[in-house]
């Protein structure tokens, strides 16, 4: 027994004196507001106050505090300082997803009980240790800073005003006390665990061997599942027609973290089981991790339908590149790869599942509840109805939470057993077996005229789609229709093709493919802008895509062209910057220092949503007895503030304050499809169908009062009141009005589909409704004799088309381009070598730059209020902007990301001549 006093109480842990903190926390004391994101040291997500000072808890033995005063983040309110920082956190947007939060706050706290003043440098320093993936760590540093003023509590804007108002998270506060509950936080009690088994190899042959004799052997595990245990169809897959991906693989693993059975027990028993005792025999086989390997005439077959290994090519072409580049004035080459890129969710794979009657419920983080439970019943052999899941909390998901993971085991295993079951990925587990970022190898010939017009564009991507097909015919589609950027491209042929290889499949991740291609692209336009001599934001200027000018599609927008007006925003700050930096490498040259510093732009346009296909959202909205309004919203809001923005959009259509507004998110029975959280789709589709629901709903009310579309609504003790011209006309009593099924006197219930059409064999249609744009300066110096990079500062100008929410809108572009500094900077990762968060780098605080941004607003006649998509798009420009700013720094051209920096300083020794 270890005593200690926690958050000002003497306890007794019973635990083991050698159980890690973090888990007698979270097990023994219920305290699940400490999070684990790696169990090693790397993530700081477990960060609690040891005597005041703060401690990784997974890294402590319990035996360790005997004596000692622990405190984590539900005893912080004792702290003092906790409120307004607390407070300060929420006025800032700095708690997105929130599961980096608490270790951010308790971090936090120490340093501001020591030094209640500090800097900008303190700050960073005492935050150091704890990864946020969701922020770019700028609004987290303000938030601090800003913790010992008082916080400016803003008026809550009335009806009318809520869109365009920058209002805190409206489910903030229990990221910032702790209390809310991501999928390993809050499972019933006594439930048992599932481990899957997978594959410690590449490729390779299985039998597993006699599992009674297992079982026999093995107190405390209860149960053992492969293959044959699944009752209806072993395969998944988020695009049905590609659907490859099996629950257990039965006989031959694809890849280094294939599911092959799964053990179900008691949790310590299951927590400490080592899978060398799992009965099972490997045949390892020669594995192919590149789309060369793949595609060799030697290779495997992976899949018997997929000749040559090849999942799906994407084809765009309009005009005659040809005939184009061959008439140009200036022509340039580029060929640019990527690596592998983990999402590096803080969160890892979480949840559990019980029975009810007949039914199954899955709880745990997802970014896409409704997907979950159709894959859920097609594996169960279950209707739909008898499925129901209950989205947690979750810790970040950017793209690869789309996909099932977890969900089918504790599914199996809760149906198999009648019992609750939970599991949590470890961190290892969540980076072998979780989707990653397509590596692309991209070849490119662009031309120009002698004006600088672009005359020409062809593009070859290849793309490595891993073991399963996940999101690979997505990326492979979407690439071609934008790796253009949002340019005027009249002569354009892209091809690209996703290869099936013994790597983990690669899926969503930010971007869909484009950020990958929009490297090559912005790359290429610097140099034909260096040929021509022409100022190279000039050159972008000249090429920009307008109003009435069509796409490479051949799609035609009349309104809502934005990406000229980022470009002029960013006028100003590029002549400054590149000012400057000539100023300071002449200075740097006459002193001999090794350091300079350069400028570099980079562009996006996105398309919102599904490419060509059917992509509808429902909003249900209802007015109760009591004078309640209730949104169900079953867009997922992973951090990105979805809660937040549709309730505004919501209250604004319907003609009340968001406080009126009840949040119902995510549940499958409680909420109507409004389909996955990709593709920065919500704002737009969910948003409109929320617009729609919302109107809808005031009409209903208006037409019951006989009144004006101009009367406002007043909700007052259980009477809805109706006034015009500043005079109340009808005083609606609700307790009177018949009640629904659903339990509402009024409701509506709106769906929006976005317009698109097919793509035809050349690629031309109309694949969005709508585009979002942007771009970004970045300014960074680089340590020539050494080849490193430090980023100073990025100005951002992004076309929103409507700014629901303005601080949201930060925190989203923030958070990508710290995403996008991993990709260009250090992120790489290598199956069965970077599987965890010591050898695979994530942006920290000490790596982000200052932030300027430029708000753009170009209306969309499509969007709500205007608005478009945003999320995916501000990752597209950071990479390409910080390759243009190293060359126009050092003329060292980075082909093969990251840069980092023996890349780097590779480079500027072959750009000298070697
Ligand atoms: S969980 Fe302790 S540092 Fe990551
Ligand atoms: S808010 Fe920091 S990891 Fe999500």
């Amino acid at each position: 027994m270890t005593c200690f006093t926690l958050n000002g109480k003497t306890v007794a842990a019973n635990s083991a004196p050698s159980m890690r903190l973090s888990a007698v926390l979270r097990e023994e004391m219920e305290l699940s507001g400490t999070k684990i994101g790696c169990n090693a040291g790397d993530c700081g997500a477990c960060t609690v106050l040891l005597d005041g000072k703060p401690i990784c808890s997974c890294l402590t033995a319990v035996a360790q505090v005997e004596g000692g005063d622990v405190t984590s983040i539900e005893g912080l309110h004792d702290a003092g300082v906790i409120a307004q920082l607390q407070d300060s956190f929420l006025a800032h947007g700095a708690a997105q997803c929130g599961i980096c939060t608490p270790g951010m706050l308790v971090s936090a706290s120490a340093l501001l009980t020591e030094n209640p003043n500090p800097n900008r440098a303190d700050v960073e320093d005492a935050l150091g240790g704890v990864l946020c993936r969701c922020t770019g760590y700028s609004k987290i540093i303000d938030a601090v800073l800003a913790s010992s003023e008082p916080v400016a509590v803003g008026i809550e804007p009335g009806a009318g005003g809520n869109v365009g108002s920058p209002i805190r998270h409206l489910d903030g506060q229990p990221k910032v006390d702790g209390s809310l509950c991501y999928g390993d936080d809050k499972v019933p009690a006594g439930a048992l665990a599932v481990r899957v088994i997978r594959s410690p190899y590449h490729y390779a042959r299985f039998t597993i061997g006699d599992k009674d004799a297992f079982l026999a052997s093995q107190p405390g595990i209860q149960a053992v599942l492969d293959a044959g245990d699944v009752p209806g169809r072993n395969c998944f897959g988020v695009i049905p027609p590609f659907a490859d991906q099996p629950v257990f693989a039965e006989n031959m693993a694809l890849y280094r973290g294939d599911a092959v059975a799964a053990i179900i027990g008691d949790y310590d028993v299951v927590s400490d089981f080592d899978d060398a005792a799992f009965p099972i025999e490997w045949e390892p086989l020669e594995a192919m991790l590149t789309p060369e390997a793949a595609g060799s005439e030697k290779a495997s077959q992976l899949h018997a339908n997929r000749e040559g290994n090849i999942l799906v090519r994407g084809y765009v072409e309009t005009g005659n590149a040809d005939a184009a580049l061959g008439a140009a004035a200036h022509v340039v080459e580029v060929n640019t790869s990527t690596p592998f890129i983990e999402h590096g969710y803080i969160e890892p794979e979480a949840g559990y599942a019980l029975t009810e009657g007949n039914r199954l419920v899955v709880h745990g983080c997802t970014q896409a509840a409704q997907m979950d439970k159709e894959s859920l019943a097609e594996i169960m052999a279950m209707p739909a109805d008898a499925i129901r899941v209950v989205p947690t909390a979750c810790g970040g998901g950017f793209g690869s939470k789309l996909d099932i993971s977890f969900q089918p085991y504790v599914a199996l295993a809760a149906w198999k057993l009648g019992k609750p079951v939970r599991i949590c990925y470890s961190r290892g587990e969540s980076m072998r077996s979780s989707t990653k970022r397509h590596p692309s190898d991209i070849r490119l010939r662009v031309g120009c005229d002698a004006d600088g017009r672009i005359s020409g564009f062809v593009f070859d991507g290849i793309f490595n789609t891993g073991a399963y097909a996940s999101w690979g015919p997505t990326v492979a589609n979407r690439v071609p229709i934008h790796a253009c950027g949002p340019y005027s491209t009249p002569d354009y042929r892209a091809n690209s093709v996703a290869i099936h290889t013994n790597a983990p499949p690669a899926g969503a991740f930010r971007g869909f493919g484009v950020p990958q291609s929009a490297i090559a692209q912005e790359i290429a336009y610097d140099l034909l802008a260096e040929k021509l001599g022409m100022d190279q934001l000039a050159f972008r200027r000249l090429n920009a895509l307008k109003n009435g000018v069509p796409t490479v599609t051949g799609q035609v927008f009349e309104n809502g062209v934005g990406i000229d007006d980022c470009f002029a925003a960013l006028e100003a700050r590029w002549h400054e910057a590149l000012a400057e930096a000539d100023a300071f490498n002449v200075t740097a040259r006459q002193n001999g220092s090794p350091w300079v510093k350069g400028v570099g732009i980079g562009s996006c346009w996105y398309g919102c949503g599904n490419t060509s296909l059917p992509n509808p959202s429902t909003m249900r909205m209802g007015i109760t007895a009591d004078g309640r309004v209730v949104l169900h919203q079953g867009a997922m809001d992973i951090g990105q503030g979805a809660n937040t923005v549709i309730t505004q959009i919501a209250a604004d259509a319907l003609g009340v304050a968001v406080h009126c507004i009840d949040l119902v998110d995510g549940d499958t029975d409680l909420t109507p499809d409004c389909g996955k959280t990709s593709a920065s789709r919500q704002t737009f589709v969910s948003g409109k169908a929320a617009l729609l629901s919302g109107a809808a709903l005031r009409d209903m009310v208006l037409r019951h009062g006989n009144v004006s579309r101009q009367a406002r609504l007043d909700f007052e003790k259980g009477n809805l009141v109706l006034t015009e011209d500043g005079q109340p006309q009808v005083v609606i009593d609700l307790t009177k009005l018949p009640v629904n099924d659903f339990g509402y006197v009024f409701m509506a219930e709106e769906t929006y589909d976005p317009p698109t059409s097919p793509l035809d064999d050349k690629g031309q249609g109309i694949p969005y409704a709508v585009y979002g744009y942007g771009a970004q300066i970045m300014e960074l110096s680089v340590d020539q004799s050494l080849g490193t990079v430090r980023l100073d500062r990025v100005t951002t100008a992004h076309d929103v088309g409507r700014a629901i929410n303005p601080l949201l809108v930060e925190g989203q572009i923030e958070g990508g381009i710290a995403q996008g500094i991993g990709l260009a900077l250090m992120e790489d990762y290598q199956p069965g070598r970077t599987e965890n968060l010591h050898d695979y780098l994530i942006p920290t605080i000490g790596d982000v730059p200052v932030f300027e941004h430029h708000i753009i607003e170009v209306a969309d006649d499509e969007g709500p209020y205007g608005a478009k998509g945003l999320g995916e798009h501000v990752l597209i420009p950071t990479a390409p902007a910080i390759i243009n700013a190293i060359r126009h720094a050092t003329g060292a051209q980075i082909h093969h990301l990251p840069a980092t920096p023996d890349k780097v300083r590779a480079a500027i020794i072959t750009a000298r001549g070697g």
